[in-house]
């Protein structure tokens, strides 16, 4: 890692945007910065959405508890579909393209009336305001009609990620009693179907507190599918079914500003994922505020963010954001290498995506298939690129500028966590001149710092990355476990909250993000939690003991490598067929969790380097899997463990 602090900090190119896109931007004064007055700033966004009931009060803020927009009333829904009837009915509001090539489209009034269908059928499924409901399903229209159903009536959502295990989707309804849950016969990637109902039952048999599964019809699919797709009668119910006699006419639920929009699991320093919480209103406002000026929305634009709608950024940016901005939004529901690996150009090319919002690790990926792919595609149409989920580097940063970008889109390279529902860091692109690799200045109206351990604000230098004022999309809560939200985040510095990011920031002022401190891993933009990863492993009956690290890797950023230590039943078998065996634990972690969690690389020790104090030296073993010197192994408590793994990783690779 330090190796790359210090190439980061050697990068001096700086990029400012061309005259013509500053003049055209919707921020293009050095002013927007001037913030003197956070709430009447932050009031003057919200003031740009529609409230039933104005709020009394713009914040109320007892550390770390924060209420915004008091007493004021809203619907989410309402303010990215009604909203825009009058002035944008038959505008697109969705262009949806699956991975077999079916397209889909929905005015601004045919989404509406989805939605408001839905919301219906939702209702007479029992769902009432405050319930959750669970959202297993792939990238298709539905999945994004079903969040603002729910929405619509002042259901929580819980949408979690198709690609998770039916483990893990069993967690997440458990710890959220979810009422329904919501999934599709199957979706694709990479031209496999991945058979979801069958998974979401495996996890629903096991979950009391659903009352209905609704079942999507992935059209294309339907007849591949017949024999392992079966419905429970009772519980079960096929989503064009219960759409085709449901009424359009559903009046939004006004809801408080700080009633919960949804929760959303996060892997957390425990085995044990958290569910982030998110209200209303000031999620809304700043999800809609940094779409306007990070991603500079026009009327005319077509967006597209890559992101699935299981993570935050597809909540904040592909849903809320830009629907409550009016915009036009591209969704893609495949893979970016199916049936080639030009899919995204094409598709930037056939629906002239303006603005393309994706993640490092795509980046990287694309660099390695070749500039060639895109430079045969017209991407003319494009004007502004984002980058969000890990730190980019400064090589993918310029690849992108140019082989993307044609020389002449700005790039957003914007900071933000499941936690702050909205973008923190970034560059406005009409303002800000880009520095590759720094997420560059706190989007305005955000108190962004680095602190050094003491809570002391470091003003050019290294330290954490720290919030120290609240701003309206900050989580309001880890669902049920207020101990863990004060602990995780407001424990170091009383009142600040802790990213858990470490940073730095230049003599210009720019941040650049240096990665996590803690015991999380950010593979491919995606976070996983060492210690889930650990408890998967052990879970496996021949696994005595397991450390994970995460490793650097070439297009995921980071892998993760895990020290099996293997119960001595079986050790035997594990020397005789590693490759096998090394599968059969891989093979296991992705069943407990998901493929994203799935270890790179499994080495097998007989004993793990340990402090006197029994803390695993995780560093060290970070050394050893990527192959490095050893550092001073003085404080362990025997310091031939290591030496042996040394020795065995070398003998390996
Ligand atoms: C963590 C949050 C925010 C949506 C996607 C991930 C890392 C995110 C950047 C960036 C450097 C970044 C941080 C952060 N991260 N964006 N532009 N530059 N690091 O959401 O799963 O909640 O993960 O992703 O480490 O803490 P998440």
């Amino acid at each position: 890692m330090s190796n790359e602090i210090d190439a980061l900090l050697q990068e001096h190119r700086s990029f400012p945007p061309s005259e013509e896109f500053r003049r055209n931007a919707n921020a293009n004064d050095e002013s927007v910065y001037d913030v003197t007055d956070r709430e009447a700033y932050w009031a003057s966004w919200a003031e740009q959405l529609d409230w039933q009931t104005k709020w009394h009060t713009v914040l109320e803020w007892n550390a770390p508890y924060a209420k915004w927009f008091v007493g004021g009333k809203l619907n989410a829904s309402a303010n990215c579909l009604d909203r825009h009837l009058a002035t944008r009915g038959d505008k697109q509001a969705l262009i949806w393209e699956g991975e077999p090539g079916d397209v889909r489209t929905f005015t601004y009034r045919e989404l509406y009336a989805e939605v408001s269908k839905f919301a219906n059928v939702l209702k007479s499924l029992g769902v009432v305001l405050g319930d959750r409901v669970a959202i297993y399903m792939p990238l298709v229209p539905e999945a994004i009609v079903a969040m603002l159903a729910c929405a619509r009536i002042g259901a929580a959502h819980s949408v979690v990620f198709g690609g998770f295990s039916s483990e893990a989707l069993r967690d997440r309804i458990q710890d959220a009693e979810a009422k329904v849950l919501i999934t599709a016969t199957a979706g694709y990637r990479r031209g496999n179907l991945v058979p979801l109902k069958k998974l979401a039952d495996a996890a629903a048999d096991d979950c009391p507190s659903i009352k209905h599964v609704v079942v999507v019809m992935r059209r294309a699919v339907a007849e591949e599918l017949d024999d392992t797709v079966s419905m429970k009668p009772d519980r079960d119910c096929w989503y064009h079914e219960l759409m085709r006699n449901a009424s359009a006419d559903c009046e939004p639920e006004w809801v408080d500003s700080e009633q919960m929009l949804y929760t959303l699991y996060t892997s957390g320093t425990t085995g044990k994922p958290k569910g982030i919480v998110h209200t209303t209103g000031g999620y809304l406002t700043e999800a809609y505020a940094t779409c306007k000026w990070v991603f500079d929305l026009k009327e005319e634009d077509v967006y597209w963010c890559t992101a699935d709608i299981g993570w935050v950024t597809g909540h904040s940016y592909v849903v809320y954001g830009p629907l409550a901005a009016g915009a036009t939004v591209f969704v893609y529901e495949g893979a970016p290498d199916w049936p080639k690996q030009d899919r995204f150009w094409s598709l930037i090319e056939k629906h002239k995506v303006s603005i393309f919002y994706t993640a490092p690790t795509a980046i990287r990926a694309f660099m390695k298939w070749g500039h060639q792919l895109p430079a045969a595609h017209d991407l003319s149409s494009l004007r502004l690129l984002g980058s969000v989920g890990e730190p980019i580097n400064p090589e993918a940063w310029m690849w992108y500028q140019k082989w993307i970008g044609g020389e002449r889109c700005p790039i957003v390279d914007t900071w933000w966590q499941t936690e702050t529902g909205s973008i923190m860091i970034t560059p406005l692109p009409g303002i800000v001149d880009t520095k590759p690799g720094s997420a560059t200045r706190a989007f305005p109206g955000i108190d962004a710092k680095i602190l050094d351990e003491g809570g002391n604000e470091v003003k050019v230098g290294g330290g954490y990355l720290a919030i120290t004022s609240p701003w309206p999309s900050m989580l309001r809560g880890i669902w049920r476990d207020p101990e863990r939200f004060e602990q995780q985040y407001w424990a170091k510095w009383p009142g600040i909250y802790f990213t858990g990011d470490g940073a730095k920031r230049d003599e210009d002022g720019y941040f650049w993000l240096l990665g996590r401190v803690d015991d999380i891993i950010n593979v491919a933009g995606h976070r996983i939690g060492t210690m889930e990863v650990e408890s998967a492993l052990v879970d496996h009956q021949a696994v005595a003991e397991a450390a994970v690290v995460g490793i650097n890797h070439e297009i995921k950023g980071t892998a993760i490598a895990a020290f099996v230590i293997v119960k001595s039943s079986r050790a035997e078998e594990a020397k005789r067929d590693p490759a096998k065996f090394e599968k059969e634990l891989k093979d296991h972690v992705t069943a407990k969790i998901g493929a994203i969690a799935r270890p790179e690389k499994i080495l097998i020790t007989s004993d793990l380097p340990k402090t006197r104090s029994g803390k695993i030296m995780r560093r060290l073993l970070r050394d050893i899997a990527e192959g490095r010197a050893l550092g001073d192994v003085t404080t362990l408590a025997d310091p031939t463990v290591v030496a042996s793994l040394k020795d065995k990783y070398e003998e390996e690779s």
